[in-house]
């Protein structure tokens, strides 16, 4: 397994592989990985020759007062796991390697970024957006993976490519949980015992929503207001928001129809999570 660091080598690399007709998978990620992350380079490892995997925290998708200084961090540990899984490369740049002094130039999508996580984090999608760009540009891959727990951040990047004409095929990968059915995610680990075990409301309001439609309930503003009630059952959890849209264009449903995202965001303590589901009708 090869550790690139620069943009010039990572580009070197990608060509020469696709000259010898090599597709090549390409995961992002901002490391500390856990199974969430692997399920997505596992599955860019059945379908590619080539997988790249970069990690990078970006500090253009965060906001001021966010987690960025905090953000966890171990390199060592996401190497040796990479490694055990086969992967070719990690794309591994430093912050000046990818935003050199005098950088000035950024990708925005409108419309669907206007929403959800976009409206609570104001220019999160334009430092996405932005540095998958970028990526792609580095790493040249054919395929490109993400999981659906970020599944707005699916949508901005399909469109981004679609708009751009990249030509990289984006696949989207299901949601890996724990097994009491919270969502894997790198901030995890910032809850405390009790936090963690609570946590678990969010998963259960997500469930029976999904029960409700079921059983034929299809009022979105019923099944948000179910959430919501489940949810401040537990009275650390600060809801940011509970939303049902449409899937492929994230605009407000009153009455479920075709694909549906319910997606909401909490906050516990200082930890901000995610979570949702697609429930078809
Ligand atoms: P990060 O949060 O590290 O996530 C990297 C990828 O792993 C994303 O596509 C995310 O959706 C996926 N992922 C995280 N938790 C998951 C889970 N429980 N199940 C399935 N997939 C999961 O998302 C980012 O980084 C960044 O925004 C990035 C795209 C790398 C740009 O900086």
């Amino acid at each position: 397994m090869k550790i690139i660091n620069s943009v010039s080598d990572m580009q070197a690399f990608s060509k020469k592989e696709k000259l010898h007709g090599k597709k090549i998978g390409f995961v992002p990620t901002m490391g500390f990985l856990h199974k969430g992350h692997l399920s997505l380079v596992e599955e860019a490892r059945s379908q590619n020759e080539i997988v790249v995997v970069s990690i990078f925290v970006n500090p253009t998708q965060f906001g001021e007062g966010e987690d960025f200084d905090i953000y966890p961090k171990n390199f060592h540990r996401d190497k040796e796991l990479l490694e055990e899984m086969g992967v070719d490369v990690i794309f591994y740049p430093t912050v000046d390697e990818m935003y050199p002094r005098s950088y000035n130039t950024y990708v925005d999508v409108y419309k669907v970024t206007e929403k959800l996580c976009g409206a609570s984090r104001p220019g999160h999608f334009k430092g996405v957006t932005t540095v998958v760009a970028k990526l792609f540009n580095c790493v040249l891959p054919d395929n490109a993976y993400f999981g659906l727990k970020d599944a707005q951040q699916v949508v901005v990047i399909s469109k981004m490519v679609r708009d751009l004409h990249f030509p990289v095929t984006i696949v989207p990968c299901p949601i890996v949980r724990e097994a009491d059915g919270l969502a894997l995610s790198s901030r995890n680990v910032n809850l405390k015992k009790d936090q963690r075990e609570h946590a678990t409301v969010l998963y259960q309001s997500l469930k029976k929503a999904e029960e409700m439609v079921e059983n034929g309930c299809l009022d979105a503003e019923k099944i948000k207001k179910s959430i919501a009630d489940k949810i401040k059952t537990y009275p650390q959890a600060e809801i940011d928001y509970v939303e049902i849209v449409n899937f492929d264009t994230l605009e407000d449903i009153q009455v479920l129809k075709g694909k549906n995202l319910i997606a909401l965001a909490v906050k516990i303590g200082k930890v901000r999570l995610i979570d949702n589901i697609i429930v078809e009708v």
